[in-house]
């Protein structure tokens, strides 16, 4: 696949504050791609930079090869849906949806009929004569997704928009959203802040931390693979150990506090005597009540389990580190609070993060 939007060495600032750093990325034709990232780590910006709604203070954004910095919002065919982009509130929700091919001079007869047959894409067949006021939260979002799609945008970016529906209506949503993004083949770009959102849907995911991606790769690899102990630690739950690599030829770290352990590989070339994170999720750990043959063996204190029905998490210590194990219901009842068990992994489990 050819990449099809192209941004080259991004940055902005305002004043002295350096919003965005050398903002780099390809997407493909039809990819979905989800930035995700703490509040202020820049993904907004970014969206506004390639909508044309702000001006870089250095690089180039592309599409389809061509630079389309100097084109001003309304000539870059992109569509649009934010978290309060409100609807017009005195047109229909067919209108609302009709208003972009209104403006591109498309017949009314032919712009609403393509209106209507967006409305039942999005699922809202029947719901064209209603005003926004008499819309939920979710079917308004539905209508602002179908005004985005209405026009075949060359590009789709959609900023936290289902921020304000409650849970169960937001994971509807999100699989509505995947499925006429796959039906359409629209290039996507998608901005949350919610972790689980960009694992679901995403077919890329590029992290942002303080105006800089850490890295973009499938979720997968984001959460197996992590290149820095800050996706590590934002994506999934983490146990991030300090260590020193002390034979890289055996695949063996030091750690102050769990000894040594084996590691299974890395994703970079390690040295001996290299300082580095080792990251094990909670998951790839068993607890038990004494140490199990073929697996590398700690000691931990616990100190809280918190039920999730289940599962449970298990948080206590292994000498000054802490240790978060994730346990399935049923096993949790063998350990207490403040008592002591053993915790065991296998190296495959263990990820080297040098940076
Ligand atoms: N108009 C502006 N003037 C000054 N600072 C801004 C402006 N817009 C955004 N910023 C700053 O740029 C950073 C990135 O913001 P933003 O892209 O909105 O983050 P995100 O969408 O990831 O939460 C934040 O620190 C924000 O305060
Ligand atoms: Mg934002």
């Amino acid at each position: 696949m050819t990449s099809y939007l192209e941004l080259s060495n991004i940055t902005k600032t305002y004043g002295h504050f350096t919003a965005l750093e050398n903002v780099s990325l390809s997407v493909d034709k039809g990819e979905f791609v989800t930035f995700l990232g703490p509040s202020g780590s820049g993904k907004t910006t970014t969206l506004m930079i390639i909508a044309g709604f702000e001006k870089a203070t250095g690089g180039t954004v592309k599409v389809g090869g061509l630079s389309i910095s100097e084109l001003a919002p309304h000539q870059r065919n992109i569509g649009i849906v934010f978290q309060n982009y409100a609807l017009f509130p005195h047109r229909s929700a067919v209108e609302n949806v009709y208003f972009p091919l209104q403006m591109r001079g498309v017949s009314r007869a032919k712009g609403m009929k393509q209106a209507e047959d967006m409305l039942s894409l999005v699922g809202l067949k029947g719901f064209g004569h209603r005003h926004p006021k008499e819309l939920s939260g979710g079917q308004q979002q539905r209508v602002a997704l179908a005004r985005a799609l209405v026009f075949e945008p060359s590009l789709l970016l959609l900023d936290e928009p289902l921020g304000a529906l409650d849970k169960n209506l937001r994971e509807q949503m999100q699989i509505e959203i995947k499925r006429i993004q796959r039906s359409l083949g629209v290039t996507t770009i998608f901005v949350t802040h919610d972790q689980s959102e960009a694992m679901s849907m995403s077919d890329r995911i590029v992290v942002f931390e303080r105006g800089r991606i850490e890295q973009a790769a499938a979720p997968l690899d984001i959460y197996h693979r992590p290149q820095t102990s800050f996706v590590a630690s934002f994506i999934g739950e983490s146990n991030l150990i300090p260590a020193t690599i002390c034979c890289a030829g055996n695949k063996t770290a030091k750690s102050l506090a769990l000894g040594s352990v084996d590691y299974a590989g890395a994703d970079n070339v390690l040295l001996d005597g290299q300082e580095v994170t080792l990251l094990i999720r909670p998951e790839h750990i068993k607890l038990s009540r004494n140490p199990v043959d073929g697996r590398r063996n700690a000691f931990m204190t616990v100190e809280t389990i918190v039920n999730y029905g289940d599962n449970a998490l298990v948080i206590g210590r292994a000498g000054d580190i802490p240790l978060r194990v994730r346990v399935l219901g049923a096993d949790v009842v063998i350990i207490k609070e403040g008592e002591e068990c053993c915790v065991s992994w296998t190296p495959d489990s263990v990820f080297v993060i040098t940076k």
